[in-house]
């Protein structure tokens, strides 16, 4: 079937929308509440404006940088998602050789469709791991201590999970995880035949770090469980336990952040989970540079929510990240056109973010700060 290239993040989103069953859809682009916090973000990155400067010979440009002293060919990567394989089965193997053929950190959830090992494996040691605290932490730790014998160097732990969001788009068709079909869904099933007939050929995907074999060996996880019980003790056992990276995802709040400086954290990720969590929170692309000027200009600070494009990314590295990080889109590029379709989208971040930087007189990524932004932005 003819279909059109995917040339940027709503060529994705739309697409994936005609293939995509109603319920998976909305599972992947809703967000909490009324979604406000999703949308004005996006809003806010779009009315940051960039300062194009000229005449400055931008033939050779450096798209690379270094995280925790390791080179990285790009200045973003994968964020972690859990059940990646209900966008299209396989889609975690995709983003995994993604990963490995780009250079880039692939982020591993704790509910991924496929084992920590496996993506560790496809990604050629590219891959993070995501971890979710829940009950009382033991499973939490005995799963980071999985991870770390899987050979993974680098943790995100993320903090913005204390109870799973409201997100009225799933609670009114009564997404649950793992889903099923019944018979509220069956109509929407038959309807996109296309994804219902390949994900019943492939076998609906499931919770890969939590099969039967795993429980034998005590790794259980109930995502009704409350994660409520997180605490700063907690969070100095797992210091103590995990010796590699360890990057906590989810701050908003500039005092958290030095908080987190003292307590150990390598690196912070300033993210509203994409809007999924708090409808009202603030918003991740006004809490970058508060917090970039709390923790000072050295300390690696890593972003994620509402980037959709190359020239996201520079403006948010010009506020002041060192990393960006992309989710939605990632997905619906794997549903609208599977492996093809997430490299056309990756192909035209890797485009975009390039042609914004000869536009901004830049040679390198590492070039960009906040006099590449309108006056009364920088900060
Ligand atoms: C997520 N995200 C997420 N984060 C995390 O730490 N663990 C997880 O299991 C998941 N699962 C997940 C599922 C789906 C379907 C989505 C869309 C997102 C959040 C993710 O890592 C990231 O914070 C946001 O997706 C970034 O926002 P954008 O790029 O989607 O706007």
């Amino acid at each position: 079937m003819f279909a059109m290239p995917i040339v940027d993040a709503q060529e994705a989103r739309q697409q994936a929308q005609a293939v995509l069953p109603r319920l998976i859809f909305d599972y992947i682009d809703g967000a909490a509440g009324q979604e406000h916090s999703e949308r004005e973000n996006r809003e806010a990155l779009a009315q940051i404006k960039l300062r194009p400067r000229i005449l400055q010979d931008v033939r050779q440009r450096d798209l690379s940088t270094q995280i925790f002293g390791q080179d990285y060919d790009l200045p973003f990567g994968i964020a972690p998602m859990g059940m990646c394989n209900l966008a299209w089965p396989g889609t975690d193997g995709m983003l995994a050789r993604l990963g490995a053929k780009q250079n880039v950190p692939v982020g591993v959830s704790t509910v991924a469709s496929s084992s920590l090992e496996y993506m560790w494996e496809h990604s050629q040691g590219r891959a993070w791991f995501q971890l979710y605290f829940s009950g009382n932490g033991s499973g939490t730790l005995r799963l980071a201590q999985r991870a770390q014998a899987a050979g993974y160097e680098t943790l995100i732990l993320t903090v913005d999970v204390p109870e799973v969001g409201r997100r009225p788009r799933d609670l009114k068709q009564g997404f649950k995880m793992p889903f099923r079909i019944g018979p509220r869904t069956f109509v929407d099933f038959a309807l996109h035949p296309q994804w219902s007939l390949t994900t019943l050929f492939r076998g609906s995907p499931s919770l890969g770090n939590f099969t039967p074999r795993d429980a034998e060996n005590g790794h259980v996880f109930n995502r009704e469980e409350s994660r409520a019980g997180a605490d700063w003790d907690w969070f100095k056992r797992l210091r103590e336990l995990w010796q590699g990276k360890l990057v906590v995802k989810g701050v908003l709040d500039a005092q958290d952040a030095l908080d987190l400086v003292k307590a150990g954290a390598d690196a912070i990720q300033v993210s509203s989970h994409g809007g999924r969590q708090l409808n009202s929170a603030i918003l991740p692309v006004r809490a970058l540079p508060r917090i970039r000027q709390a923790v000072g200009p050295d300390f690696p600070v890593f972003f994620d929510s509402g980037a959709r494009g190359g020239e996201d990314v520079a403006k948010l590295l010009a506020l002041g990240a060192d990393f960006v990080f992309f989710g939605r889109p990632l997905q619906f590029a794997a549903a609208a056109g599977q492996e093809r379709g997430l490299n056309q989208y990756w192909d035209s971040l890797v485009q975009d973010l390039s042609i914004t930087m000869a536009q901004l007189g830049k040679r390198s990524v590492a070039e960009l700060n906040a006099a590449d932004l309108e006056a009364q932005q920088a900060v």
